[in-house]
């Protein structure tokens, strides 16, 4: 569903992406793990087609990607950044962004209220502008944006980060059970290997712009290189602390 060949990004003359191929089969979901800076946001806001400054080739569904992202690929993949507040609105409300997809690509209307209740918010919040929810709040009307077009890939840059942990099990389950029942392929980002654990069924391990390796979730503890060993371990400390 989708492939990328010797990706390479540069900012300000430094490689921060750099040979980058992966592919990722439709219904799978692949995790994106590695070190602050490692260039994962930076791949995804590419095959969203939010940086035009690239090499290489980015295919979706066999189809190459040029430089410029039509209407129909933002209906077919849709993404949910890193940071919520940034990218949303701040002069519309919750129920106009939910609108907003649907508005852009010409589509019937859609009542969002079920779309919120899947994140496990109330219909309370439609009135209300980003300053007026909490931070996890913003990530889950993020995650409902995105549904409101019934995307068939979801990149997603750390959905989760700012949720507890009883809701952010609910958003996980909710996306794996778009997995299985719509077969919806993702990339998913996150810090949290066991977030990568329960959803991804390949990891990426990107240090420094490259992928160091690639193992299976169930290969993860006997990976060998530094930069996954580290995270390996870090989560391993964490459990016994906990
Ligand atoms: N617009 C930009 N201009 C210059 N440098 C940039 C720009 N965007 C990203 N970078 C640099 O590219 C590198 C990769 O950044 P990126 O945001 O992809 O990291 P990341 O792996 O997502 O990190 P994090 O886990 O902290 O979100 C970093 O060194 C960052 O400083
Ligand atoms: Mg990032």
């Amino acid at each position: 569903m989708i492939e990328v060949e010797n990706l390479r990004i540069a900012h300000d003359g430094r490689a921060v992406v750099d040979g980058v191929s992966f592919k990722v089969e439709g219904g799978a979901c692949l995790g994106l793990v590695g070190e602050s800076g490692s260039g994962k946001s930076t791949i995804l806001r590419a095959l969203a087609g939010l940086n035009r400054e690239w090499s290489g080739a980015m295919r979706l569904d066999g189809a190459a990607l040029g430089p410029v992202r039509t209407p129909g690929f933002h209906r077919r993949v849709q993404m949910v950044f890193q940071e919520p507040l940034a990218a949303l609105h701040p002069r519309q409300n919750v129920a106009r962004q939910l609108a907003e997809p649907r508005l852009i690509q010409r589509l019937e209307p859609r009542d969002p209220v079920p779309a919120l209740a899947e994140v496990g918010l109330g219909p309370e919040l439609l009135g209300r502008y980003p300053h007026q929810i909490s931070g996890g709040q913003r990530q889950r009307v993020c995650i409902a944006r995105a549904l409101m077009l019934d995307p068939e890939v979801l990149l997603l840059d750390e959905p989760t980060a700012a949720l507890d942990a009883v809701v952010e099990r609910h958003v996980l389950d909710l996306l794996a059970r778009l997995r299985t029942e719509r077969g919806l392929t993702m990339i998913l980002v996150s810090h949290s290997l066991k977030t990568v654990r329960r959803m991804a069924g390949r990891v990426a391990v990107l240090d420094g712009g490259r992928i160091v390796e690639t193992p299976t979730v169930a290969d993860l503890d006997a990976a060998r290189h530094p930069v996954t060993r580290r995270m390996v371990e870090a989560a391993i400390g964490y459990r016994r602390a906990a």
